[in-house]
């Protein structure tokens, strides 16, 4: 999400006079987009405060804006290093607050969604559905930092998408914190399934890619219309934060871990080849060694093939604060350890099941002779290749898998 709207802050930049530079030492202006989801994001940007002094002892016309989610109590804090704090929602009124001339197709008091983004790649598309989080699970910020759900016109997402496709957008991308919760403000029919299908009759050859859904919200017509929508990818990130129901009532997940093991369950058995992610927090305040257990026995069971896998990090202002963080930083990090271990090898048996067939792939990049890519399944991979190809569907014949990849020969 945060990325999303560092592709709008970069249009309304480059509509000013200011350019995008990669060298912050022959930088102008220094905007940081900050995420406070957990304490070591927020660490991070504490970390810069002693290069920016430098930056302007040297450059007296050198500015630091700060933006993104920012508790309150870090604002405060800021708020003396930098020169200006500033919502990402209030953007259009950026160039008049730094007193930059701009072109007027930005009208100050329009939507910060109406700014055309620039996004970063001419073949990918970062499409916001919805902003912000209803559910307060006791352990998660977002909620105080980004407010309560607001969604998006379908007719605008649409509109974005089809813009998107026709510049060439091969990966579209919808977001939003509980993407799945989605209903149109402008007709109640159209839902997270309805506005898929509609996304999808767009034409044009493109992958559709969603994030985060919530399992809460996991419908039948969701896992139905996933498996018709032939755009639609068969990727999919459903977090899951604990394989112990207890953790899971204290985290307000309102699922039971058998819940969650049959949606998996009728995922798969309506769309088999899905590679399936998942979102996982060790060391919950309270969480027993066998409570943990119970998470690593769900990890075997289910096979994942990728997780992202997070030690607690107490935050100001949520339920699980009140909460005494009692896991040791070493448990969360063995816990962590044993959790990486077993994706590790669900990861490496999957990705197996691939040698020898052929796939097309989304190729993204080129690091030092090889082509990296995706395929529909957001699996990586990659193979040798002109750096042309950088942005075109290929197809691959895969030749061997590792552990967090693939690696194939162009066809
Ligand atoms: N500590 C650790 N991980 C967290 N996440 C959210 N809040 C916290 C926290 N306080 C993780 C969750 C979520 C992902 C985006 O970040 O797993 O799905
Ligand atoms: Fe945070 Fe996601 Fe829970 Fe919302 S659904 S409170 S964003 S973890």
């Amino acid at each position: 999400m945060n990325e999303s709207d560092s592709e709008r802050i970069a249009a309304v930049l480059e509509n000013t006079n200011y350019q995008a530079i990669s060298d912050i030492n022959k930088a102008d202006l220094v905007v940081v987009n900050m995420c406070s989801i957990r304490q070591s994001a927020v660490d991070r940007v504490y970390g810069l405060l002693p290069k920016f002094k430098k930056l302007k002892n040297k450059n007296p016309k050198f500015i630091t804006i700060l933006t993104g989610c920012i508790l309150k109590k870090d604002k405060k804090k800021f708020i003396s290093g930098f020169d200006l704090v500033l919502n990402a929602k209030d953007l259009p009124k950026w160039p008049q607050k730094l007193q930059l001339q701009t072109n007027k197709t930005i009208k100050p008091n329009s939507h910060y969604l109406k700014i055309s983004p620039k996004y970063q790649t001419n073949f990918q598309a970062l499409i916001p559905i919805s902003r912000g989080c209803n559910n307060f699970c006791a352990y998660c910020v977002v909620p105080f930092t980004r407010g309560p759900l607001v969604c998006r016109d379908h007719k605008e997402i649409l509109k974005e998408t089809k813009e998107a496709v026709q510049k060439g957008s091969k990966e579209i991308w919808l977001l939003g914190q509980n993407v799945n919760d989605y209903h149109s403000p402008t007709n109640v029919k159209v839902n997270f399934s309805k506005l898929l299908k509609q996304i999808d009759e767009i034409k044009g050859d493109f992958w559709i890619r969603f994030t985060s859904p919530h399992p809460k919200d996991f419908s039948n017509e969701l896992i139905k219309t996933m498996d018709e929508c032939r755009k639609v990818t068969e990727y999919l990130n459903l977090p899951v934060q604990s394989g112990d129901n207890e953790i899971l009532k204290r985290m307000n997940r309102p699922y039971t871990v058998e819940e969650y093991k049959n949606l998996v369950k009728k995922i798969r058995e309506k769309i088999p080849e899905i590679t399936l992610s998942t979102d996982v927090i060790v060391g919950f305040p309270g969480e027993t060694k066998k409570q943990f257990q119970n998470t690593a026995k769900l990890f075997r069971e289910i096979k994942f093939d990728m997780a992202y896998i997070a030690k607690y990090s107490p935050r100001t202002s949520t339920r699980a604060s009140e909460m005494e963080d009692d896991v040791p930083r070493q448990e969360k990090q063995r816990r962590w350890k044993t959790l990486t271990e077993i994706l590790k090898e669900t990861a490496l048996e999957h990705n197996k099941t691939y040698v020898g067939k052929k796939v097309k792939v989304l190729v993204e990049k080129k690091k030092k002779e090889f082509l990296a890519g995706k395929t529909k399944t957001y699996k990586t991979i990659k193979f040798e290749g002109p750096k042309k190809l950088i942005g075109q569907f290929q197809k691959v014949k895969i030749t061997k898998a590792i552990t967090w990849g693939l690696k194939g020969k162009l066809i």
